[in-house]
């Protein structure tokens, strides 16, 4: 994405039925309500990247030997995956806080005595899915309600067309069952911009040994195509096109994870939400295919800079330094949505506190998120007393600075309560989550984190 003149336009008109865009519903300084914001400071880490931690495990999983991973996220969605590749003939050592995460790898995965249940993990379920498919047994998959509702067919339609058979009793979802063995390659057509849905295909190509080449609709995120690189794998990418041929192989390794920049995203919201003061989170991940949040925030007009950048293991990493902002408004072109789609629910709520309307274009992959966010993010802020819409596939959010009262339904999902637990802090609000614990998915102790940036 280019430095966008096109980002930040003010939406000509209002386009959504019954509401009024034109009155001037944010005034921040004249607001009679406002309760003192709090005041931030301090250093502070985040969990280790989910989408590293994933890829890690499973890369190692594959390399016989002893593999290290330290810095691995803790969360739920990584023990999933530790869990299956358990089930799958790997030793693992658990995966906790503070200590590295030592992975015996076998060259090849043993029959699974048992279902493989990914929990709430689509990167979990969609990555495994590619390497089973180049495993000559048989694998069934489920999930929890969240993930059985989430679609397959997507990454399952392309691996059969390699050769797996897939049976996932007629409907798009889990529980399926994979019967994989040898592949042929594969040439395709994706059809969204996903990092899972590229992943899996990869993976299907090492398991498998065979050539991919596939074509994006838009780049995402590229930590797969980087671990490959460093096991000496061929992965081009040119005009949109993704050539991977089956010239390397894993070997063991050592790796430390960075910070997930998807969870720094909140305490950075937070702190350009806070009356004063400036946070810095330290060491987190900052690979340009994540990092289109930042963007989005310096174009909202947020103070937000990035220190000491350096690239320890492939993947670029450093701090983030946020400080206490005034807010504009957001629009969101549909070319920036792939780069910052596990951002958006947190981007919502700093629109909420905005001066004016943003708009997010083209979000519609929110709706088969680990809820459907499209949904859950327009009732949600309307429920603290913010002005939003679905407006197509668009999410409109109307700025004000009352205090929101209200109550959160989250449906489970760990982003929805985090980007509302920033939002409901200090102004007056009061804001309901009713599952705050799922924040755990992602970020384990995120409570104590938001907490702790008070200075
Ligand atoms: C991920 C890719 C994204 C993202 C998810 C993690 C990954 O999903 O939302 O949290 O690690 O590859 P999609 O590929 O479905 O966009």
């Amino acid at each position: 994405m280019g430095a966008g003149a096109r980002l930040f336009t003010t939406p000509e008109k209002d386009t959504i039925p019954g509401l009024d865009f034109t009155s001037d519903v944010f005034s921040r300084s004249a607001s009679p309500y406002m309760a003192p914001r709090e005041r931030v400071a301090g250093s502070h880490t985040v969990p280790g990247d989910k989408s590293i931690t994933h890829r890690a495990l499973m890369f190692a999983a594959l390399a016989p030997g002893e593999s290290r991973v330290t810095g691995a996220l803790t969360s739920l969605d990584a023990r999933s995956t530790a869990s299956v590749l358990r089930l799958l003939g790997t030793r693992i050592s658990p995966v906790r806080p503070g200590s590295a995460v030592r992975v015996q790898g076998n060259r090849r995965f043993s029959p699974p005595p048992t279902v493989l249940h990914c929990g709430n993990s689509g990167t979990t379920t969609r990555l495994l899915l590619g390497l089973l498919a180049g495993h000559p047994f048989q694998a069934t998959l489920t999930g929890d309600r969240s993930l059985r509702r989430r679609p397959m067919r997507r990454v399952t339609g392309a691996l059969s067309r390699m050769g797996a058979v897939v049976d996932d009793g007629g409907r798009d979802g889990l529980p399926l069952r994979i019967t994989g063995g040898s592949l042929n390659r594969l040439d395709w057509q994706m059809p969204v911009a996903s990092a899972q849905i590229k992943s899996a295909m990869l993976l299907a190509g090492v398991a498998g040994e065979v050539e991919v080449v596939l074509h994006e609709p838009a780049s995402t995120r590229d930590h797969t195509e980087r671990l490959l690189r460093h096991f000496g794998f061929e992965v081009a990418s040119r005009d949109g096109i993704l050539r991977f041929a089956p010239t390397g192989r894993l070997a063991p390794f050592e790796l430390a994870v960075p910070g997930d920049p998807s969870s720094a995203a909140f305490l950075v919201a937070a702190a350009l939400l806070a009356g004063s003061g400036e946070i810095r989170v330290t060491g987190v991940g900052l690979n340009p295919s994540r990092t289109g949040f930042l963007e989005i925030l310096r174009q909202m007009g947020a103070e937000v800079t990035i220190d000491g950048m350096h690239t320890p293991f492939g993947e670029p990493v450093g701090d983030l330094v946020a400080r206490a902002s005034s807010l504009g408004p957001a629009d969101v072109p549909p070319e920036a949505i792939p780069g910052i789609i596990d951002e958006i629910p947190i981007l919502a709520c700093l629109a909420a506190r905005a001066s004016g309307t943003s708009r997010f274009r083209s979000v519609e992959e929110l709706r088969v998120k680990e809820s459907d966010r499209l949904a859950l993010m327009v009732s949600n802020l309307r429920a603290v007393g913010v002005t939003a819409a679905a407006e197509g596939d668009d999410l409109v959010v109307v700025g004000t600075d009352a205090p929101l009262v209200g109550r959160v339904i989250t449906s489970g999902d760990h982003r929805i309560a985090m980007a509302f637990a920033v939002l409901g802090k200090g102004g007056g609000s009061q804001i309901d989550i009713d599952d705050p614990g799922c924040a755990a998915v992602s970020f384990p102790g995120f409570a104590a984190a938001l907490e702790g940036l008070a200075g």
